[in-house]
Formats: C-alpha cells, sequence, structure tokens
C-alpha cells in the first residue's frame, strides 16, 4: 500500500461536507484525529463552525487548534458528526469503542443529522466481530456483569490501562467480549446486553450511520445509505 495515510485520506475527504455555521461533533481516535486538524486548519482559514467534542482526549486537541467547543446541551442537536470505527460492515453497522469513547460517541450520533464514519482500508469487514465488542460498564456492577456475560458465552476481558483498571470519560469500566461466534441478529443482541442493568452501553452502532468513507490506498471511496 505504498505507505499512504488512508485514515488521513479518508479524513480529508470527510471535511469537505462541513460548512460555515455548521454545529459538527468531533470523533475520537487516530483516524479523527487528522480529520480534526484538518478542521482546524478550515476554521484558521475563516470557516466558522462551533463543535461538541467526544472525548476528554478530542476537545483538548480541538481547543489547541482554534476549534470553538460548545455543550451538546448548548448545540441541542449537530448538523454533522465525523468519527472513526473499529469494524464497518457494508450494512453502515460498526463497532466502536477501541478508543473507549463509545459512550459519548453514541449519544453525539444519536443527536446529529449526518453521521460520516472515516475508515482505512483495515476497518472494512464482511462481518462484524473480529474486533472485541467494548461494553461500557458502571463499576458497582462490573464483576457481576461479567460473570453474566461468561455465562452468555462471550469471553468478556475487564479492559485494564497497564497494571490498573482502565476508566472512560465518565469513569467507567469498559469489558471487551467475543461476539464471533454469536449467531443471533446483532440487534438482538444489542438489546440483550443492554438489558442487563449496568451496561451503559455498547460499541454497536447499529443504525446512526448515514455515509461512509473508507480509503482505498490514495482513493477514498464513499457510500451513502
Ligand atoms: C473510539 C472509537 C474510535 O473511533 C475507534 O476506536 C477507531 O479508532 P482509530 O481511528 O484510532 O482506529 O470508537 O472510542
Amino acid at each position: 500500500m505504498s505507505g499512504v495515510n488512508e485514515k488521513k485520506v479518508a479524513a480529508l475527504e470527510a471535511v469537505k461536507y462541513v460548512k460555515s455555521g455548521m454545529k459538527v461533533g468531533l470523533g475520537t481516535g487516530s483516524t479523527a484525529f487528522y480529520m480534526i486538524q484538518a478542521i482546524g486548519e478550515m476554521v484558521k482559514n475563516g470557516l466558522n463552525i462551533k463543535a461538541v467534542a467526544t472525548s476528554v482526549e478530542t476537545e483538548k486537541l480541538a481547543k489547541s487548534l482554534g476549534i470553538e467547543i460548545i455543550t451538546l446541551a448548548e448545540a441541542k442537536r449537530l448538523d454533522i458528526t465525523i468519527d472513526g470505527a473499529d469494524e464497518v460492515n457494508e450494512e453502515f453497522q460498526l463497532i466502536k469503542g477501541g478508543g473507549g469513547a463509545l459512550l459519548r460517541e453514541k449519544i453525539v450520533a444519536h443527536n446529529t443529522d449526518l453521521n460520516i464514519i472515516i475508515a482505512d482500508s483495515s476497518k472494512k469487514v464482511s462481518r462484524l466481530g473480529k474486533f472485541k465488542l467494548p461494553i461500557e460498564t458502571i463499576p458497582f456492577a462490573t464483576q457481576l456483569i461479567i460473570s453474566e456475560l461468561e455465562a452468555m458465552n462471550l469471553e468478556p476481558i475487564q479492559r485494564l490501562n497497564g497494571d490498573q483498571v482502565y476508566r472512560t470519560d465518565e469513569n467507567n469500566d469498559i469489558i471487551d467480549v467475543n461476539i464471533w461466534n454469536c449467531d443471533e441478529p446483532l440487534s438482538d443482541l444489542e438489546q440483550r446486553l443492554k438489558a442487563i442493568p449496568g451496561i451503559v452501553e455498547t460499541g454497536l452502532f447499529l443504525t446512526t450511520t448515514n455515509v461512509v468513507i473508507v480509503a482505498e490506498g490514495e482513493k477514498a471511496v464513499s457510500r451513502k445509505r
């Protein structure tokens, strides 16, 4: 693939959708990083937007580039959100949360008119689940949820940060599970997981995505739903 930075290729294609006056959701991760940098450049050149960040990391980066950050409550509704993904299938369904920001990312996506996902070609899959599905849980319940997920044969593993428990921006835990062997429809699995008290959110994004931009080498291939 000749050293082409596909994350940047996808990001630069996505920022073409961003226009002055918009309220923009900013995703999290190494692909979103290039999108935020590009928007920072556009702001320096006169683009007038307000943005909502999906993580503390994104907020810091955006502010350092001169992008105005507002709260979701102030925004009320976002025109566009650009975010990365850990896996994306042909049906515009995603696994997200590798970077631990899935909760804010899902809230922001739910409150956005046009959700654009940007990805390098390694993220494109015919079936979701090679990447472990992140599930965000309330620490009070995490150990019992792990037992319940074990009983569901989902091979749960609590995420760590070195030798410490990993904590999200919302001070919650992440449990990564293996859904590869699940035969049930993903929407049923999502419902079953969300029905367990203490599970705050899962990294399954099944319905929110409107546009997927995947870079294939130097070419950005866009698909709209
Ligand atoms: C963070 C996410 C990221 O979008 C996802 O992990 C992809 O990250 P990257 O662009 O670094 O591969 O969901 O919670």
